[in-house]
């Protein structure tokens, strides 16, 4: 089966994105639209759960293409990320080569491809039958510099050097989505081999129309008052302000509740679903919230 080709315009790339669930703003399209016809990694930036990660998600579905996800980590190191060789099993062999007598069978095969365990960023620089994958290099904030530093060299070229094997240099480059927190700033050496882009939480009607699409079950009603209302928590300054997950739950929770609208008491019990600190649940449940729902069914009601 041919690969489903990358999208030729701005437009092609909201609309595929939008097939897959995922509503993007125009700056976001733009951004992975150039990413994709110039087949240079897309680096996004963000607050938690603005939708980084389920950008590389929803475009593997919708081209169809393998997704190679890397969650980084402190610590991340070249044998969890690219290859590492199989030692259990390369000691069995010159251990069977051994009891036969063909030890140098043995001394020239081991370093073969049967004995490598692949990782994946040498997973996406394989030739995919379906087209060049889909590599998420997921919250890349939270490994060390050392390994940026590689990751430099694997995304210039894309090819990696195996010392006992070669080199292996993708045919073509995979789609690569760099995401990050931004709890380190990352190397500037790193950030212009990609696109940038800062994915910012979504406006009031951005963020409906997600609802509408991840949570198509709540009411209009219902959705246009929680939109509301966390979009005004956003804007308290919280410890950690709700993200689109969030609104998702919270709305999905209050339906659950069979709530057709916010009501003080319902909002207090369920803040739990948006706010996931106790300082900021505090300072929401009473008043502050009152008022946001009052303000939230005056927002939907107009
Ligand atoms: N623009 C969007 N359209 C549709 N759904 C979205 C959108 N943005 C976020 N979501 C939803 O919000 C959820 C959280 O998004 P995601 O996990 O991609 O956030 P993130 O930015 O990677 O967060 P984190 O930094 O915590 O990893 C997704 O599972 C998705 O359902
Ligand atoms: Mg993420």
């Amino acid at each position: 089966m041919p690969a489903i080709p990358v999208p030729t315009s701005i437009d092609q790339t909201a609309k595929l994105l939008r097939q897959g669930g995922y509503v993007a703003d125009r700056a976001l399209a733009t951004s992975l639209y150039l990413a994709l016809a110039m087949k240079r990694p897309l680096f996004l930036e963000g607050e938690a759960g603005v939708g980084k990660t389920e950008i590389a998600k929803v475009l593997s579905v919708t081209l169809g293409r393998d997704l190679i996800r890397l969650q980084c980590y402190e610590g991340l190191d070249v044998s969890s990320a690219v290859y590492e060789w199989n030692y259990p099993r390369q000691i069995m062999a010159i251990r069977l080569a051994e009891a036969s007598g063909k030890t140098t069978d043995a001394a020239q095969t081991i370093y073969s491809e049967q004995y490598l365990i692949k990782r994946p960023l040498l997973q996406a620089l394989e030739i995919h039958q379906s087209g060049p994958p889909v590599l998420l290099i997921d919250e890349l904030d939270r490994t060390d510099e050392p390994f940026e530093a590689f990751l430099l060299e694997v995304l210039s070229d894309f090819q990696v050097t195996i010392p006992e094997l070669g080199t292996v240099k993708a045919a073509e480059p995979p789609i690569v989505i760099i995401t990050s927190n931004r709890t380190r700033e990352i190397h500037d050496a790193l950030k212009r081999r990609c696109l940038y882009h800062w994915v910012d939480y979504p406006n009031a009607e951005r963020e409906r129309a997600i609802l509408a699409a991840k949570a198509p079950d709540v009411g209009d009603k219902l959705g246009q008052q929680v939109v509301s209302f966390v979009q005004m928590l956003r804007g308290l300054e919280l410890f950690k302000p709700p993200g689109i997950a969030e609104t998702i739950d919270w709305a999905q929770a209050l339906k659950t509740l069979n709530a057709r609208e916010l009501d003080p008491g319902t909002v207090d019990a369920t803040l739990g679903v948006v706010l996931k600190y106790q300082d900021d649940i505090a300072r929401v449940r009473g008043e502050v919230a009152a008022k946001g729902i009052t303000t939230a069914k005056k927002a939907a009601a107009g």
